[in-house]
């Protein structure tokens, strides 16, 4: 099996998932290693850096997997491309959109991949709805209600994550986009957007801890986004409405299991029609025990380097598509915040 030898920069939480789906992958060398807190890189046996320049240009690799905070990413994401270096990078792509569109633009210069982790996509649960979708089986999604909801923790307002220099944005961007990303995967280009954005808790921080858009396309399809840090017990729920049935997507699975297991349940009109039971319908519905999104991802993007498929999630177009929405969804709801 051909190697994709890769370096990883950034080896917090995310870098280490990573660091492990590749080796159950099996078609990865991890060469190099690097992050600016020594602690993190202890006990690996790769060659490892604290500077990620000084990392990519000592590190004979093929391909870079970047999981550092949100502000590095478009110039490491930048730098490698523009060396022929593939890149997997985690979500979001950059801070905001400007900075989506010079990595698109670093991309669009040659011919090396550039792939960003939106890992909710290969769900299972996800997989089979879209599979269903697609079918035609139920129909055509007409509306959407989405929320993906969880706790900030007591030194919430002090993460990286909430500080906007380093992050960009607050549980939107760090979390609502997964959803955001989850809806236009399903529906489309959303085209009319109206949202409020709030800090309804944490009223310090200069990012959101709440976000609300109703968004619509061309077609007339309309959708609802609650994201939120202020979801004392953790949620995540996505109803798909059809016109000739629905799906509900409840829970998703993740290392805590704060979100309850990941259920996909279904209906189609016919069956009504057949039981008589309309508005108190009869359902299908499918339980996942296990979540392979991580090695899926990993996967796809070998395949993508080594055997030149094509890349079909977590492309620079959908990057940007997610990052305007974002960006329009702050702007509408007056958001002020220092990047
Ligand atoms: N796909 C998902 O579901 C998912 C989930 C969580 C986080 N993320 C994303 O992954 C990225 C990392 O998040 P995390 O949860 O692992 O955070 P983390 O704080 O656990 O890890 C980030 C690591 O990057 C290191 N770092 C920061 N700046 C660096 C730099 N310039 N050079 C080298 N190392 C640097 C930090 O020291 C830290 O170890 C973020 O972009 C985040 O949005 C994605």
């Amino acid at each position: 099996m051909k190697k994709i030898k890769i370096a990883i920069i950034g080896v917090g939480k995310m870098g280490k998932i990573r660091y492990n789906a590749m080796l159950r992958h099996g078609g990865y060398a991890i060469v190099s290693l690097c992050d600016t807190n020594i602690e993190n890189l202890k006990g690996y046996t790769e060659k490892t850096y604290t500077d990620w320049k000084e990392c990519i240009g000592s590190s004979d690799v093929d391909a870079v997997c970047v999981c550092t905070f949100n502000a590095f990413i478009p110039d490491i994401v930048c730098y490698a491309l523009e060396r022929g270096i593939h890149v997997f990078s985690e979500k979001p792509p950059g801070r905001n959109l400007s900075d989506t569109l010079r990595m698109k633009d670093a991309c669009g210069k040659g011919t090396a991949i550039l792939k960003f982790g939106f890992n909710h996509r290969y769900h299972n649960s996800i997989i089979e709805a879209k599979a269903l979708i697609d079918s035609g089986l139920i129909g055509e999604v007409v509306c959407a209600r989405g929320v993906y909801g969880k706790a900030g923790s007591p030194g919430f307002g002090q993460e990286w994550r909430n500080d906007a220099s380093l992050s960009g944005g607050g549980i939107l961007l760090d979390q609502g986009i997964h959803m955001l990303d989850l809806l236009c995967y399903f529906i489309g280009d959303f085209t009319s957007i109206k949202s409020t954005v709030n800090h309804l808790v944490w009223k310090e921080m200069n990012t959101e801890d709440s976000a609300f858009a109703i968004l619509e396309t061309e077609k007339g399809q309309v959708a609802s986004l609650h994201s939120s840090a202020v979801q004392w017990k953790h949620k995540f729920d996505l109803d798909l409405i059809c016109t000739n049935g629905y799906i509900a997507l409840n829970g998703i699975l993740t290392a805590t299991q704060s979100y309850g297991e990941e259920r996909m349940t279904y209906y189609r009109k016919d069956l009504a029609a057949k039981t008589g039971r309309l508005g108190k319908p009869l359902e299908h519905t499918l339980c996942f025990d296990s979540d392979e999104s991580w090695d899926l991802e990993m996967r796809e993007f070998y395949d993508v380097v080594v055997d030149g498929k094509e890349l079909k999630q977590g492309t620079i177009e959908q990057a940007v598509n997610v990052m305007g929405l974002i960006e329009k969804i702050y702007q509408i709801g007056e958001l002020e915040m220092e990047q």
